[in-house]
């Protein structure tokens, strides 16, 4: 399965937002938080702030919805030209309604599971999903260091999907770098999100090179 780089703006100079992701064309995807301080304690861009990000850049968007009430704003950022919209699993009501919707407007339809959140009563899910995100740190934050227990959960959709005859990514967001990406390559996961690791560095374009390059000479399942 391809590998997928999708570096997280979080932690770069958001008021320049084009620009920060102007930094970085050898990536897949850009990895985009929106946080409404209630699901998570914390606060970051809503669709006003991607809707004009679309006009000014093309590079395909991988949005992370950390919201309650997914079923009322996830259609609206596939609406905006969104490639990809991920919502979390404990924030929906009605998950394969979202998913059909999301698909109708035209995005990967994908749902996020927190930490303490297990992969195996969704397991229906995978069939309908294009993508599972598998959180390696508690979601709100960047910085965070990487959950190596979260390695079971990302080999456990990858054996459910494979059991169900079923394609699909998984994706890995927290505490991802240099250090730790070859980790979660070998337990599964294919579409990596680098936050702090790739904004931290002087040229973000550089770690995303290393960071495939190192999940590439991974054997994987
Ligand atoms: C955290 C966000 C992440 C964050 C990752 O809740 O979902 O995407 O930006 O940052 P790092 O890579 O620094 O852990
Ligand atoms: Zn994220």
């Amino acid at each position: 399965m391809e590998i997928l780089i999708s570096p997280s703006v979080l932690n770069s100079h958001l008021s320049a937002l084009a620009d920060e992701v102007a930094r970085i064309p050898s990536a897949d995807f850009v990895h985009l938080d929106v946080m409404d301080n209630h699901f998570v304690p914390n606060l970051s861009f809503g669709l006003p702030v991607i809707s004009d990000l679309r006009t000014k850049s093309d590079k395909p968007m991988d949005v992370h919805l950390m919201i309650s009430d997914a079923d009322r704003w996830a259609p609206a950022y596939a609406e905006a030209g969104c490639e990809s919209v991920t919502f979390h699993i404990e924030a929906s009501e009605n998950p394969a309604k979202l998913i059909g919707q999301l698909h109708a407007l035209g995005s990967r339809a994908c749902f996020a599971l927190k930490p303490a959140t297990p992969i195996d009563p969704y397991e229906e899910l995978l069939d309908a999903a294009d993508m599972v995100l598998v959180m390696t740190v508690e979601p709100g934050f960047g910085g965070q260091s990487y959950m190596s227990d979260m390695e079971a959960k990302i080999a456990r959709v990858r054996e459910l999907a494979a059991a169900r005859g079923t394609e699909i990514w998984v994706e890995v967001d927290g505490g991802i770098s240099p250090k730790t990406i070859e980790r979660a390559a070998g337990a599964g996961a294919n579409v990596f999100v680098a936050g702090s690791a790739a904004y931290s560095a002087e040229d973000p374009d550089k770690v995303v090179e290393e960071l495939r390059r190192l999940a590439a000479g991974v054997n994987r399942p």
